[in-house]
């Protein structure tokens, strides 16, 4: 997506978001997986260069307290069809508060096809992940991975990231290797300094014969 900013007023992190999250953070680590929000750069590069037209379906895992979104919500054309995945429940229901007009279900990435078919949405076109990859245990991984390439459309992109730290991590290491079983990786994924920690965009498409 390019160009087509639409001037809703720009999401930055307040004092408060970042506090929320931080102690959502504090009391569940291992599944919010981060102690900062992703910063709007790294939301810009990681729906950069998607073409989305009016019935599109956008899913987005994990928004938090809605960086990804609050971009989406300025880029995408009218008619896209988006949905948010949010598994904690007071984060799914500030984003319901935040933003108006957008739907959120609560519940887990896992179950993203069923979830989809239950708000009578088609195949996703794009699949927007700002989960803790590297911090999950490899059977929920591979179950997200199945569930997205399930509910994918057939030229759907998947687009997650990982943080420049942690690359050489195993468990981050375990992920790109399931991931590269499910998708086709692209290469050439931005790199986004400004975020805390620095972060590196990667992008996925659906096997055609998968
Ligand atoms: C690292 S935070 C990222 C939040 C936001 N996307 C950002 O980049 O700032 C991960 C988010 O994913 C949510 N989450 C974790 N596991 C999930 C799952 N299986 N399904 C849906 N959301 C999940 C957490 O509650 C949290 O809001």
């Amino acid at each position: 997506m390019s160009g087509s900013k639409k001037h809703h007023s720009h999401h930055r992190h307040t004092l408060g978001d970042a506090l929320h999250f931080a102690s959502r953070f504090i009391s569940r680590p291992g599944s919010i997986g981060s102690v900062w929000p992703s910063s709007r750069q790294l939301g810009e590069a990681m729906i950069e260069n998607v073409p989305l037209k009016t019935g599109d379906v956008v899913v987005e895992y994990g928004p938090g307290t809605g960086p990804f979104t609050s971009v989406l919500r300025e880029q995408m054309p009218p008619g896209v069809e988006y949905l948010g995945i949010e598994r904690d429940p007071e984060l799914h229901r500030n984003l319901v508060r935040r933003f108006p007009g957008m739907r959120f279900h609560l519940g887990s990435a896992e179950e993203t096809h069923e979830i989809l078919d239950h708000h009578r949405l088609g195949k996703a076109r794009l699949v927007l992940s700002g989960l803790p990859f590297a911090n999950m245990p490899a059977d929920l991984q591979g179950r997200i991975l199945n569930s997205t390439r399930e509910a994918m459309h057939h030229d759907g992109v998947f687009r997650t990231f990982t943080y420049l730290l942690s690359a050489m991590s195993p468990r981050t290491k375990h992920f790109k290797r399931l991931v590269g079983e499910h998708f086709h990786h692209h290469h050439g994924g931005k790199t986004v300094m400004k975020n805390f920690p620095p972060a590196k965009v990667m992008s996925y498409s659906k096997p055609t014969n998968k």
